[in-house]
């Protein structure tokens, strides 16, 4: 299924038809392009290019590794994102590589990092859907994760699949129209809260 942002304005087409799905087809994604996918993160700007973005990884066929990471979800994600051929966990360092001292713009390189990545692989005919919802304690335990790594998101990809896939309840969300706050509402000039004037 497809869901294109109904824009106001014009956007690359693989942002507006970026989307988050919870229905996923079991073909698996080529290596070729999970490459591609973390070569698009790598290349994001990060504070002092202190690159502090990493990914745990696991495709379906990759059996425990997948498991563990589907086990740290809750379970209202688990319950959909195990279709997905693909999961990630995307972990912000939260130390300067360069002098160890706290990075305070870990978590936002790490989210630009990631929003890269979301668009490069709907470019390919990809989609994934970003998770809050797991528990950040257990990927610390089971990955082993150093002092000042901070799993902040787990992430569902792969192509895109069959709505009817999904519970009935799910099947209402996965078809529900998207919305977006207006520009004005977010992009100021002079004081907070006047809208710049090219938003009216
Ligand atoms: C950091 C983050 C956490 C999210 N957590 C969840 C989640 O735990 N479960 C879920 O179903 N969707 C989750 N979402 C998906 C959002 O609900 C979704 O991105 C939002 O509704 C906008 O829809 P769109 O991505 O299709 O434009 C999350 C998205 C982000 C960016």
């Amino acid at each position: 299924m497809e869901k294109p942002a109904v824009t106001d304005h014009q956007l690359l087409p693989s942002i507006a038809q970026r989307w988050s799905p919870r229905a996923y087809a079991s073909t698996p994604v080529e290596a070729e392009k999970l490459c591609s996918l973390f070569e698009a993160a790598r290349w994001s700007a990060s504070c002092f290019n202190d690159q502090p973005w990493n990914f745990i990884v696991a495709t379906k066929v990759e059996t425990l590794a997948y498991q563990q990471i589907l086990e740290c979800l809750v379970p209202f994600n688990q319950a959909w994102a195990q279709a997905a051929p693909v999961l990630i966990v995307a972990i912000a360092s939260q130390n300067f590589k360069h002098d160890g001292k706290p990075n305070a713009w870990g978590e936002y390189d790490l989210g630009e990092a990631v929003a890269t990545l979301a668009v490069q692989a709907t470019s390919m005919g990809l989609q994934m859907h970003q998770m809050a919802g797991f528990e950040p304690e257990k990927v610390i335990s089971t990955f082993k994760l150093p002092a000042h790594f901070k799993p902040m998101a787990s992430i569902a990809l792969g192509y895109p699949g069959e709505v009817s896939s999904l519970p009935p309840d799910l099947q209402e969300r996965e078809t529900a129209a998207r919305s977006r706050h207006p520009l004005s509402s977010f992009v100021f000039t002079g004081e907070w809260g006047q809208p710049a004037s090219f938003t009216d």
